[in-house]
């Protein structure tokens, strides 16, 4: 009897302590489950509160830059180009003040031989493709710091497509 009582006792005390572990096995989980949860959804809200951000961004900025060179006209490219020409030719070799612009989209950035470039515009590596244009032309000073190229930029957008529309044709 008293071993049966025993084992009773030891029986009572491990399904307790099973129940325990059990217990806080759960409830931890449920606490790790909870608080990755928390930061899960505040992640989530942080995620939509930037797409809503650039949503409206887009929205205000209007076409994307793809849907502006689709759309594109070289005519009055050529027109905004008059801005550039003070300090750019478009014939072959011919440097002025800037590096000639012949076959410029496309071309490797910085590398028109016997043009003296800005270290940044030398060093900048890549090529010209209509994005890059875009991103400098916007800024000259943004994309490249100590640029030589003493040009505010293009605020337009459509300015910016129909110019490097226009620059494509110039080959
Ligand atoms: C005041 C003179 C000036 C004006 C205006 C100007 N540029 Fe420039 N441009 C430069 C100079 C100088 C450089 C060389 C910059 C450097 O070395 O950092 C340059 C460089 C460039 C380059 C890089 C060429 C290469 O060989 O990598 C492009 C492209 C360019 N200009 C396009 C334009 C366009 C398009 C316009 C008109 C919207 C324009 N620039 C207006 C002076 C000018």
């Amino acid at each position: 009897m008293d071993t049966m009582n025993v084992t009773k006792i030891v029986g009572g005390v491990c399904g307790a302590l099973l129940v325990f572990l059990l217990f806080s096995w759960v409830a931890e989980g449920m606490y790790h489950t909870g608080g990755g949860h928390a930061e899960g959804e505040h992640k989530v809200g942080y995620e939509i509160e930037v797409a809503e951000a650039s949503t409206t961004e887009s929205a205000e900025a209007g076409p994307s830059f793809e849907d502006m060179m689709a759309s594109a006209d070289a005519e009055k490219g050529k027109k905004v180009f008059s801005k550039c020409k003070a300090c750019h030719k478009t014939d072959d070799g011919v440097n002025s003040t800037g590096p000639h612009l012949f076959g410029v989209v496309d071309r490797e950035i910085g590398k028109v031989a016997g043009f003296s470039y800005s270290a940044g515009m030398s060093g900048k590596g890549g090529t010209w493709d209509a994005a890059t244009l875009n991103t400098f032309l916007t800024k000259p000073k943004n994309f490249i710091p100590d640029t030589k190229m003493s040009f505010a930029g293009l605020k337009k957008e459509a300015d910016r497509a129909n110019l490097i529309t226009y620059m494509m044709t110039i080959k």
